[in-house]
């Protein structure tokens, strides 16, 4: 007798921090998509699609060789040929990599691109949080002026407030430029030399290659001690001060709403003057108190418990002049931002928002009998050229189940064709509602189909969507 096989393989699962996005999730995606999309068109913005792998040194210099995301979240790999290749850890630097690439110094001014895609990040996976994660994001490229800036978050506030997210609160910083932060830099480092027993050994080493990120710790001692350290905005030149000032006021004429943040500061190296990020305020607080600014990501582990952070940031961005001279170009002024596509949805779901429902077919072909099954196909294939959108069970052979499963999915309309129909090139048309039905030649169905949907009334949903009526021409005297 031959031994029965023991052997228990485990499964193979998807790398830890990238998951399989279902359709329920992918309905939200393009839901999030379609309208952040449709905002920057209006906008005047183009789409643009890079890589997923770029050159590493792309990364390594604009975001920060002390930026977590260089220090311990890249997935580098070498070629055969010996090339270091990473993927793409966020959008900014490939988009300026294509700029220059592209000749797009010759496009009328400024170049305004949008994007969306897949983003890798070597992240300890935690709720928010993963290694690959899909971003929508916006650059402006070649205009130093601060309705840029404004017009970044506007977008970006916009597609977030339109999917029905409330609660959104733009936290907003400058951390100058060139002339005016090596000044703030000297006396932040001075500061933190005096705390150097009280901060954490991250930040030890932050303080050598960038104090900046010292603000952005969230190490409870760190945390402690940056109530007292000096702020940016005090050390802000008059260029800086002005063009913050501008933003601000581009914002307040806008009505998005916004709080100064002082330690905002931004994971690359690559930002100047402008900083922002979109948070989703939970059980947004009293005006003027202090408000709990928890990185949603830090604070929860994936498995730990259900209770929600009171922040999460849904997006950020900022003004980055100095990205291209940093990779080798000429000076190009810019900003822009991306938002975090997992974070809105799970705050969809959260908020019981729908996703991107595609409507249910009013039709629901239906065949016995094996000639039956075979012309299938091909009437199958007329209506889908024809426009009309047909559910099917192919697999079922059944008259009663078909016609479960048609009533169901809520047709309207059965198409019945059995083994006579096949044969005598007709259908049989059955009116789900009134229980009647007619026999029509098959060349006359979709015509037939087409009429009767006509004066069918339309269904909960598709009635609820706005009708579109175009209006009189008014009279030109
Ligand atoms: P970022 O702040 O790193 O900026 O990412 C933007 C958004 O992507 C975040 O606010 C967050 O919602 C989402 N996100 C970031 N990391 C993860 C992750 N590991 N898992 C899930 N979601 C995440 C940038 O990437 C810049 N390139 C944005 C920008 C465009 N700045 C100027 N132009």
């Amino acid at each position: 007798m031959p031994k029965k096989l023991k052997q228990k393989k485990e499964m193979v699962r998807s790398p830890k921090g990238m998951r399989d996005m279902l359709v329920a999730d992918i309905r939200y995606k393009e839901k999030i998509l379609e309208k952040a999309r449709e905002i920057a068109e209006f906008y005047g913005f183009q789409p643009i699609k890079t890589p997923h792998l770029e050159h590493t040194e792309l990364f390594e210099r604009p975001l920060g060789d002390a930026s977590d995301v260089v220090e311990k979240q890249m997935y580098t790999l070498k070629t055969k040929g010996g090339d270091s290749l990473t993927l793409r850890p966020e959008g900014t630097a490939p988009i300026v990599r294509a700029y220059a690439e592209n000749g797009m110094v010759s496009w009328p001014h400024p170049v305004k691109l949008y994007y969306s895609g897949s983003f890798f990040r070597h992240e300890n996976p935690q709720k928010g949080r993963l290694r690959e994660f899909h971003q929508f994001g916006i650059e402006l490229l070649g205009d130093h002026d601060a309705i840029m800036d404004a017009l970044a978050i506007k977008v970006l506030y916009l597609a977030i407030t339109e999917l029905g997210l409330k609660n959104i609160l733009v936290h907003i910083n400058s951390i100058g430029d060139r002339v005016c932060r090596p000044q703030y830099k000297k006396e932040l480092t001075a500061y933190y030399r005096k705390k150097i027993n009280y901060i954490c050994k991250d930040c030890k080493r932050r303080l050598k290659d960038n104090p900046l990120r010292l603000l952005d710790c969230k190490d409870p001692g760190c945390q402690e001690q940056k109530a007292g350290a000096p702020q940016m905005v005090d050390f802000l030149c008059e260029e800086c001060k002005t063009h913050f000032r501008e933003v601000l006021e581009f914002l307040d004429e806008a009505g998005i709403p916004y709080t100064l943040d002082h330690n905002l500061v931004r994971g690359f190296d690559y930002y100047g003057r402008t900083v922002f990020e979109l948070f989703l305020e939970r059980g947004a607080k009293e005006k003027g108190q202090e408000k709990e600014k928890i990185d949603a990501v830090e604070a929860k582990p994936e498995n730990g418990a259900a209770e929600e952070p009171s922040s999460i940031a849904l997006g950020g961005g900022g003004r980055y002049d100095e990205l291209m001279y940093i990779l080798g170009g000429r000076p190009l002024p810019a900003a822009g931002g991306g938002l975090g596509v997992e974070r809105i949805i799970h705050e969809m779901k959260l908020a019981e928002i729908s996703p991107k429902i595609p409507p249910e077919p009013k039709v629901f072909l239906i065949q016995i009998g094996p000639a039956a099954k075979k012309r299938s196909f091909m009437l199958l294939e007329e209506m889908r050229k024809a426009g009309i959108g047909v559910g099917e069970s192919l697999s079922r052979d059944n008259l009663r189940t078909q016609l479960n499963i048609a009533a169901k999915v809520g047709a309207k309309i059965s198409l019945i064709l059995g083994q006579k129909e096949a044969m005598t090139d007709s259908i049989i048309l059955r009116y789900m509602d009134e229980g009647v039905q007619e026999t029509v030649l098959q060349k006359k169905m979709v015509e037939r189909i087409k009429e009767k949907l006509k004066k069918m009334p339309r269904t909960a949903r598709v009635a609820a969507l706005p009708e579109i009526k175009p209006s009189e021409p008014e009279a030109i005297s």
